[in-house]
């Protein structure tokens, strides 16, 4: 195989660690990175593009002879990037990681991704969609299911799209501010209302060539602001992978209930899906339920699992364009890993940005992934809520988040916020 130029599109902790992922590949000449971070800016040169402007990211491909691009976030594969350079570039030699828009819109619809388990019988929540249209009849479903309530805005909502309502009348109330006055913009013209699972989430990862798939490490991530999970949902506090209490009995129930039927329920639904494949699954009583799926690694969990990987991703990458059938299963370290984010102070609400950063070249076990940062006169400082993740790895879990926190230790930056209970119901 011969080497190649890629572009990595995001500016996060997920395009920090897979840049860092990527650029230890032999098959890696020139690492560009758009827009990128301080991070990224290490390990590729970054170029200063938004990861909405498809023309100028067109540009960038022709002129640096790029022909691997991996999309890191679902925003602009949703709005149809996959499809845009295809048919804007026309060379057979470029490899987009990432779904068309025909396969983004699993993420990019909740109702769509429910009709499409429904249709290939991949357990999930029960539920309807309604809109303005047949809002009146909203009443007697919510009366007919118990509390709490799940409302989802159908489309793209920067992940605050979910609202989790503990009695009938505020679920009623913000069922009129979604659907009637458009809390969530379009993208809450429709709302899916479901039934609550009660148990335990657990992020799956696989990566497809449409027919057959390879399986990453399972990770478990931790949303809410506060310790002992309580707060505001964030994008994200910390990721841990392996999940401790997936056995090989519920491994294989993921791989046979629900990663299988929903890779060939896209080749009999004739969707032509390549990239990675993120299934966000409930654990009840030992079944696995989806509660969504994203078209894109996540975030935090793309930190902790992609050191664990010991294959060469980029090759696997490379791979996917033809056929995985032929690719041997991901070598994956036995080590525990561990992912803590250190965030701005007020996240996920209003904070400051542009706060000096101290400590990253610390001597430390660690790997300090970078997500909201920029250099600016020399220096690197925050530009964003989620700031460093930083990920360990060790042969228990307890001495992997030792680890972490100790590197969280030797960062400092005004504000530093980071929840001290990551992996703590473990
Ligand atoms: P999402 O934006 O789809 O990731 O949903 C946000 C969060 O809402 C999920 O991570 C779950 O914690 C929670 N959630 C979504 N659907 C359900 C459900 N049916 N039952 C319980 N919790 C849910
Ligand atoms: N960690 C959840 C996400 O990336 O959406």
């Amino acid at each position: 195989m011969k080497s190649h130029n890629v572009l990595i599109i995001g500016s996060g902790g997920r395009e920090n660690a897979l840049a860092w992922k990527i650029a230890q590949s032999k098959f890696c000449d020139n690492l560009f990175i758009a827009p990128g971070n301080a991070g990224t800016s290490i390990l590729g040169e970054n170029i200063e593009i938004s990861v909405s402007d498809f023309t100028k990211i067109k540009d960038l491909i022709i002129s640096k002879k790029i022909s691997v691009v991996i999309v890191g976030p679902e925003d602009p594969l949703v709005n149809g990037i996959h499809d845009f350079l295809i048919n804007e570039i026309k060379n057979d030699n470029l490899m987009v990681i990432g779904p068309k828009k025909s396969g983004a819109i699993l993420e990019g619809s909740k109702e769509f991704a429910k009709e499409f388990m429904l249709r290939h019988k991949i357990p999930t929540a029960k539920y309807r969609t309604f809109n303005n249209k047949n809002i009146h009849e909203a009443s007697n479903f919510l009366e007919s299911l118990n509390p709490p309530y799940v409302l989802k805005a159908d489309g793209l909502a920067a992940g605050k799209g979910v609202l989790i309502l503990k009695n009938l009348n505020e679920a009623k109330k913000s069922l009129d501010d979604m659907i009637l006055k458009k809390k969530f913009g379009q993208a809450s013209e429709k709302v899916v209302i479901e039934e609550y699972l009660n148990g335990i989430e657990v992020s799956s990862f696989v990566l497809t060539d449409g027919r057959t798939y390879k399986i990453f490490p399972l990770a478990k991530d931790y949303k809410r602001i506060g310790v002992g999970d309580t707060g505001l949902n964030t994008g994200g506090m910390g990721a841990i992978s392996p999940v401790p209490f997936v056995d090989k009995k519920l491994y294989q129930k993921i791989e046979n209930l629900v990663i299988r039927p929903t890779i060939n329920g896209l080749k009999k639904d004739k969707i032509d899906y390549s990239g990675f494949l993120f299934i966000g699954l409930m654990i009840v009583e030992n079944e696995p339920f989806v509660i969504e799926y994203n078209v894109r690694l996540g975030d935090p969990e793309t930190e902790a699992i992609l050191p664990r990987i010991e294959s060469d991703l980029l090759e696997i990458l490379l791979q996917s364009k033809n056929s995985l059938a032929q690719t041997p299963d991901l070598k994956v370290s036995e080590l525990f890993s561990s992912t803590v984010m250190t965030v701005s102070k007020g996240y996920p609400e209003k904070y400051e940005k542009g706060k000096i950063i101290f400590g990253l070249d610390s001597e430390n076990d660690c790997f300090f992934f970078h997500c909201g940062t920029k250099k600016e006169n020399q220096k690197i400082v925050t530009s964003g809520g989620r700031v460093i993740a930083v990920t360990s790895m060790d042969k228990s879990l307890k001495r992997a988040l030792k680890k972490s926190y100790k590197g969280i230790s030797k960062i400092d930056f005004e504000g530093k916020t980071y929840r001290t209970d990551i992996g703590f119901d473990f």
